[in-house]
């Protein structure tokens, strides 16, 4: 967040950015645009000389007699329709601009939400840990709502704007230089005034951009947690803070807009001041014939000056929109600006062949074995390694941040076929061992080695598929329990997926459910209880068939005779898989091969549970103390 509002401060470089976003999304479509807003206000300011050179030319040499009236009126008649087919252009090319505008318009804000959710996901885990919820869902309602205003309404304002004032210069130049100068003086305080307000108006709304962030993650919080709140009676509170919220959201827009609204009548009533002014003096150089400005060149000036002044006032009234669009942009491009998950792996995952001396050679097919495939730069060859899932911690240390270790000195290591399990207090850091292993966060110090490959040189995709992971808040997404299990694998078959189902245990419950497999689960599973959604978690890693599972409480809202299922199940998927366990019920662990008591991001413990018991340690407490219940 704090980064955000860093980066907000640079306005002219956003709407840079921003018209290079457009003009490289539609560089044909932006140039047509381009032109037709020039000739549209050529056309007008055209309109405008129109009168005085029919006068000049025909009207006043017709009333002199030094032009003959019939010549007169038909040389008249064919100006008259030239000017209506210049009105007539300047009336397509409107059209033209705004339907292309349009194109243009909702084109580049499907590429901005293309590219958002494009570099959203391959943000690492720690921006989502960083960033609120209703923050990062704003970007995309909000941002780029007030970005299509500033596409499609203020950005063709500026330019037909900008060209407004260089036509209406022009031809206030060639009708008096000197009274130009005078209308740019006033102008120019104008502008220094409107700089010195938009400034102060800019700092409210970057303010009222994240206010209202604020208030969509408080609203989205206390959806979500619409239960506790009830649970525990809350709601007076919860309005209250709400109400805070809203003040303060309140306050900033209202300090802002009050701002923006102060520009606009003061920018309108400069403009007036300028008329004036320009009235006086072209009056007084025309009464005294100086620079010979004549009476005659005072009305298309002063028609001139309005339309110089116009497009400033304009401005001044779309000042309010355009600097919350650029608040906006300035997020959006915060997020685009967010680094990468930087994947600097080589090593990758592929189908392999064993042949009779056991060396392994790579394939296209699925073949069931998997080896890794580790390129050497330094004499270009290539080794391959079969997959097994031997994982091996050597003094590893991690924190979240650099200031707190959460870890310190882990060594462990784990074979194929072997059940490793976590215990120990919440907080003690078994949830985070397991986010070392899948890369989630990178370590400090130490290695983690697989198959005996530093896990910093395995390509992150590859090491994740290859690792079945059951968190501990199981998430799952709209669509078919079917769907939710094919998660672990997208092009399992219905049998696969079933099978999958029957190693977790989930296959009874699910064929009770009204559907039973394309039975369709909604917002996160709010139709299924805990300990389905887990089930469902379970067959879903299974069906990935990986030779590494983490399995992070997995079975913590099961009951015990489903669990002694899931369980039966779990031991037949584990032959031949390295598998993490992590478990606060100590009765799911008892089998494991080795046991890891953490206390404070330390391994204090480990052992069989037998061993274990006999040390009379953490362990043997924890254990007793669970019977005893
Ligand atoms: N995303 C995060 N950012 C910063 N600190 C974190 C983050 N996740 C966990 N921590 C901290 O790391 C420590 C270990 O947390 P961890 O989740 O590994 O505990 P745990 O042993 O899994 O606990 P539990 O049994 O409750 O699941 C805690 O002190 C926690 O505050
Ligand atoms: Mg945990």
């Amino acid at each position: 967040m704090a980064d955000n509002r860093k980066k907000s401060k640079n306005p002219i470089k956003t709407l840079g950015r921003t018209l290079g976003f457009v003009i490289r999304s539609y560089p044909v479509h932006c140039t047509v645009v381009l032109v037709c807003l020039v000739i549209t206000t050529v056309v007008t300011a055209n309109g405008t000389l129109f009168a005085k050179q029919l006068i000049d030319n025909y009207i006043q040499p017709m009333l002199d007699g030094t032009l003959e009236q019939d010549a007169g009126f038909a040389e008249l008649g064919w100006r008259i329709l030239g000017i209506a087919l210049m009105y007539a252009a300047g009336v397509f090319s409107t059209y033209l601009s705004n339907r292309l505008m349009v194109t243009v318009t909702q084109g580049t804000l499907k590429r901005v939400r293309d590219t958002l959710f494009e570099h959203m996901e391959k943000l690492p885990i720690g921006y989502f840990d960083r960033n609120e919820r209703g923050d990062i869902m704003s970007i995309y309602t909000n941002d780029t709502d007030t970005l299509r205003q500033l596409i499609s309404q203020s950005v063709p304002n500026i330019i037909s704007n900008v060209s407004t004032v260089i036509t209406a210069l022009v031809s206030m130049l060639i009708l008096s230089p000197t009274l130009t100068l005078v209308a740019l003086v006033v102008v120019a305080c104008a502008t220094t005034i409107m700089r010195v307000l938009a400034g102060k108006s800019a700092k409210y709304f970057r303010k009222r951009q994240k206010n209202i962030g604020d208030i969509n993650a408080y609203i989205e919080e206390t959806v979500e947690g619409q239960r506790v709140v009830k649970v525990f009676t809350h709601e007076e509170k919860i309005l209250e803070k709400f109400a805070e919220k809203n003040e303060v959201l309140y306050d900033s827009t209202r300090l802002a807009n009050g701002l923006a609204n102060i520009v606009m009548p003061i920018m309108g009533n400069l403009g007036y001041l300028n008329y004036v002014i320009v009235a006086i003096f072209g009056g007084y150089l025309a009464i005294n014939g100086i620079n010979g400005f004549a009476i005659a060149n005072l009305i298309p000036f002063l028609q001139f000056t309005r339309r110089f002044n116009m497009p400033i006032s304009q401005f001044s009234q779309q000042l309010n929109s355009i600097i919350m669009a650029l608040a906006g942009a300035e997020r959006i491009f915060a997020l685009l600006d967010e680094q990468e998950e930087k994947d600097e792996g080589y090593v990758t995952l592929v189908n392999a062949k064993e042949d009779e001396n056991g060396d392994l050679t790579e394939c296209e097919e699925r073949t069931g074995v998997w080896a890794w495939k580790h390129p050497h730069s330094a004499d270009g060859t290539i080794t391959y390694t079969r997959l097994r899932g031997d994982i091996v911690f050597e003094h590893v240390d991690f924190g979240y941040t650099d200031d707190k270790t959460v870890l310190h000195d882990i060594n462990l290591y784990a074979r194929p076929g072997e059940k490793i399990a976590f215990v120990g207090a919440t907080g003690a850091g078994k949830t985070t061992i397991t986010n070392l292993i899948n890369r989630f966060y990178d370590i400090q110090k130490g290695k983690i080695r697989y198959d005996g490959i530093n896990i910093q040189k395995i390509k992150k995709a590859d090491l994740r598929r290859s690792l079945g992971v059951v968190l501990q808040d199981t998430h799952l997404f709209s669509g078919t329990v079917a769907d939710n299990i094919r998660y672990g694998k997208l092009d399992a078959t219905d049998e696969e997926v079933r099978a999958a189902a029957k190693l977790a245990g989930a296959d009874y419950f699910i064929s009770h459910l009204p559907k039973g497999y394309d039975t369709e689960i909604s917002g996160d599973g709010a139709n299924l209880s805990q300990g389905q959604r887990q089930l469902i978690a379970i067959a879903r890693a299974a069906v990935a068939d990986p030779p590494v599972l983490i399995l992070d409480e997995a079975t913590s809202s099961i009951d015990t005779r489903t669990e002694a299922i899931v369980q039966r199940g779990m031991d037949s998927l584990m032959e031949g898989r390295t598998v993490f366990v992590i478990a606060h019920r100590l009765s799911t662990v008892k089998n494991s091969s080795v046991i890891m008591v953490l206390e404070h991001g330390r391994i204090m413990e480990r052992g069989s549970h037998e061993s274990l018991l006999e040390d009379k340690g953490i362990y043997y407490t924890l254990y007793t103390g669970n019977k005893a219940e």
